[in-house]
């Protein structure tokens, strides 16, 4: 199982203390081999996180790149080299919260593959809108999405899908269970080879519903991740 922190814009050098909790309790967690810790703070912390991280089975990625991987005159942009260079492995592509502000689809695409030309592992999130919800377009929506960008892709097979509903992201509000249950394995009969993930408000209360979605492999945690204790309290209650 995957749990992937997503502390978007959180967190400055006083946060990697809360990095020591999760350490110690991984060391002692008896179904460690079973699951992947991955963290993705803001770029600014990638080189202090991946330090701190270096001798444990944690591994840190970054929460967005640009979509060309040389060097040029982007102000303000960081490529998928610089992300590798400071400890990145992983890198999230395709977030709501940056789709938002213009991304489309054949971005995304060109993110992605220069993220694997360049070696990160990708994290792609996919979710729809709670009007697409509305208008039962979730499908749809969710099979643009992965047609546009993960078009012309070959090595699809290590991208990891997080599917995030837009409107469950801050919200406290998770998808109905039987919802979650049909959306993810309509993924997973699409996208037969790859991890497909939860997230949006996952939260040490709603796990124990979360967990109840068989075939689901783990989860991408935004706001509970930034507290250490909640964090550890979700990977635990996800294996009682
Ligand atoms: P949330 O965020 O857990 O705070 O809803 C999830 C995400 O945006 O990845």
């Amino acid at each position: 199982m995957y749990f992937i922190a997503n502390w978007k814009m959180f967190g400055d050098t006083n946060s990697l203390n809360s990095l020591n909790k999760v350490i110690k309790f991984i060391k002692l967690f008896k179904k460690k081999r079973l699951i992947k810790i991955i963290y993705c703070p803001p770029n600014t912390l990638i080189d202090l996180v991946s330090k701190k991280l270096k001798n444990t089975n944690i591994e840190v990625g970054s929460q967005n790149c640009h979509e060309k991987d040389d060097y040029g005159p982007y102000t303000g942009s960081v490529n998928c080299s610089m992300l590798k260079n400071v400890g990145a492995k992983y890198v999230i592509i395709g977030h709501s919260e940056v789709r938002q502000s213009g991304e489309s689809n054949e971005l995304i695409n060109k993110k992605i593959q220069t993220a694997i030309k360049s070696g990160l592992k990708v994290i792609f999130c996919i979710g729809e809108t709670i009007q697409q919800k509305r208008k039962k377009l979730t499908k749809k929506v969710l099979s643009k999405q992965i047609k546009l960008g993960l078009n012309k892709i070959k090595n699809k097979k290590t991208i990891i899908i997080a599917y995030e509903p837009v409107w469950s992201i801050g919200t406290g509000i998770i998808p109905k269970p039987l919802d979650l249950l049909k959306t993810i394995n309509f993924l997973k009969k699409k996208l037969k080879n790859n991890k497909i993930l939860y997230g949006g408000s996952v939260n040490s209360k709603n796990i124990n519903q979360l967990k109840l979605i068989y075939n689901l492999d783990g989860y991408l945690i935004g706001g509970a991740s930034q507290d250490p204790k909640k964090f550890i309290d979700i990977i635990k209650k996800t294996y009682n």
